[in-house]
């Protein structure tokens, strides 16, 4: 038996992020791909299902792109990587992006060594031959292409066809992977594991296996790109910057320590829909080819456009997260983008459309109503009190409004595992809605005053509470810190805030509590 088999294997939850480019700094669209990412981890996390939950995320460092982006800035390619790395790993902190692991391409401890091993792999396995390649090469998608996926543009240059950048012809000497074997392997995978949601994408990928697949160059003569980790036992080639990049996921996980295999493979791979045959072709191929399982499951997203433009740089819209969120706050960009971006299709981002959606749901529906039921004026006590139910039988609404929030965990629970947040933020958006409306039927502004009706006023006002709290534990994977606020607010210990706890609490399930004294608007109006 090997290391590896005698590991006792326990529950693991291994989520990834493509690791980022570093020719330019973040943008939305990279946040997007992290958020949804962390949004899943923090969901498995809330979910407690798994006795180890690994988040990998990281930055790609080489090729010819980098090269070229550091010498344009004046800079040793290692010190301009250095510099964007850091602005990475600084989003993420200040995003809640809680991953686990940062992976670094050009980190010689680890990362080096994972990708010579697993080159090794290939050699051992007679994947890897050397040939004479000429073809397109596209430097901006860091890929060679076909005649298939190049057309013209405007002045009769050819360009790739996705991305639009130019291409230009390239003749040399490089190692190639025999991915024409690992056609029928990689479609056996697609329909038999059935990874890829939503859909829409498996389509995509099935159109790429019509036509038999080709065997890939994975090298470059390292005098053409030097800035890339070297070909073990042959100086004169260097790594495919692809091959590079997706061995990462093996890094992050240990490789090529044979331990690694407890972390083995990745639950969740979250991609961009542009960087789906990397992931859903060229990436199972080697798997297998190494000998090892390919991810269980890949989360393909669309892209954001800037009101309706396709977000580039020479377009001048690109829009920097650092700079909104000064206005929006992280938790405010992270609702919008998690709240208006849907997996399946492109999702427009627009300043107007941002204010909008945070003033109106997270300032007026759910910040107002926990302001209002925290306020002096109505809450004289300052408690969270004890929603009894035999004092709401006259309000009708009161009781649908608990039939929605029993049902709640169960939609929520269906829609994240669909990875349809939107949805599950659109059943919590309209729950708060019914409780504001029902504090307005009821007119409690004028239950206040009436001493007879304190029982009814206390049940009233314990039942919004209620909602709030189990909202608030459920929007923890959206607004990590805004949930925080909110549930430190109405003095929800920390060990109660897990999926176990979003159980509608009956009398008598609960004490009534006092209201913590922090006290301050959960977020401001954004003008
Ligand atoms: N380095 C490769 C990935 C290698 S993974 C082994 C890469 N990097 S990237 O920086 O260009 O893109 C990283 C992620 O950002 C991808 O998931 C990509 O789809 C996403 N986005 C880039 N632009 C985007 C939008 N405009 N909108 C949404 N996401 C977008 O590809």
């Amino acid at each position: 038996m090997s290391i590896a088999q005698s590991i006792k294997r326990s529950k693991l939850f291994y989520v990834t992020t493509p690791i980022f480019y570093v020719n330019a700094a973040p943008h939305i669209g990279h946040l997007y791909s992290a958020s949804l990412a962390d949004c899943v981890y923090r969901y498995e996390k809330l979910r407690n299902r798994s006795d180890r939950l690994l988040f990998s995320t990281g930055t790609d460092e080489h090729g010819s792109k980098i090269q070229q982006a550091a010498a344009a800035h004046n800079q040793e390619p290692k010190q301009y990587c250095d510099k964007i790395s850091e602005s990475y790993k600084t989003l993420f902190e200040n995003s809640s992006i809680n991953y686990t692991h940062f992976n670094r391409t050009t980190d010689k401890d680890h990362h080096f060594p994972a990708v010579q091993h697993f080159w090794n792999e290939l050699t051992a396995k007679d994947h890897i031959y050397k040939a004479n390649y000429a073809g397109w090469y596209c430097v901006s998608d860091e890929s060679f292409l076909t005649e298939s996926q190049l057309k013209e543009n405007e002045k009769k240059e050819k360009v790739s066809a996705e991305s639009g950048h130019p291409v230009k012809w390239i003749e040399e000497s490089n190692y190639m992977f025999k991915l024409s074997k690992f056609h029928e392997d990689i479609e056996y995978w697609i329909k038999r594991s059935n990874p890829i949601r939503p859909k829409k994408f498996e389509k995509v990928l099935m159109e790429y296996l019509k036509e038999p697949l080709k065997d890939i160059s994975i090298s470059r003569p390292s005098d053409r790109v030097s800035w890339a980790i070297p070909v073990p036992g042959d100086d004169t080639q260097t790594v495919y910057v692809w091959l590079d990049a997706l061995v990462n996921y093996l890094t992050s996980a240990g490789y090529p320590d044979p331990k690694f295999a407890a972390n083995w493979p990745p639950q969740l791979q979250v991609i961009g829909k542009d960087i789906l045959k990397f992931h859903g072709i060229y990436w199972p191929a080697f798997l297998i080819a190494a000998g090892l399982e390919p991810p269980a499951r890949l989360l393909v997203h669309s892209h954001w456009t800037v009101d309706d433009q396709k977000m580039s740089k020479s377009k001048n819209n690109v829009v920097d997260p650092n700079k909104v969120t000064a206005k929006y706050t992280h938790d405010g960009l992270r609702y919008f983008l998690l709240r208006e971006g849907v997996p399946h299709s492109d999702g427009n981002y627009s300043a107007t459309k941002v204010t909008r959606i945070i003033n109106a749901e997270l300032v007026n529906t759910l910040g107002n109503l926990l302001s209002r039921v925290c306020a002096k004026n109505l809450n004289k006590r300052q408690v969270v009190p004890q929603c009894i139910r035999k004092e709401l039988h006259k309000f009708d609404s009161s009781h649908k409004l608990v039939k929605k929030l029993k049902q709640l965990p169960s939609i929520y629970e269906e829609h994240f595992e669909s990875f349809n947040f939107y949805l599950a933020v659109d059943e919590i958006i309209g729950i708060l809605h019914m409780t504001n409306a029902l504090l307005q039927e009821v007119e409690i502004w004028k239950m206040v005053k009436d001493p007879t009706q304190e029982k009814k006023f206390d049940a009233i006002l314990g039942l919004v509470f209620e909602t709030l709290r189990i909202t608030g534990i459920l929007l923890q994977p959206i607004v990590p810190h805004k949930s925080k606020e909110l549930l430190d607010r109405i003095n929800v210990s920390a060990d109660k805030r897990s999926w176990d706890d979003t159980k509608y609490l009956l009398d008598g399930e609960h004490e009534e509590r006092p209201l913590s004294k922090i006290s301050h608007k959960l977020i401001e109006r954004i003008k």
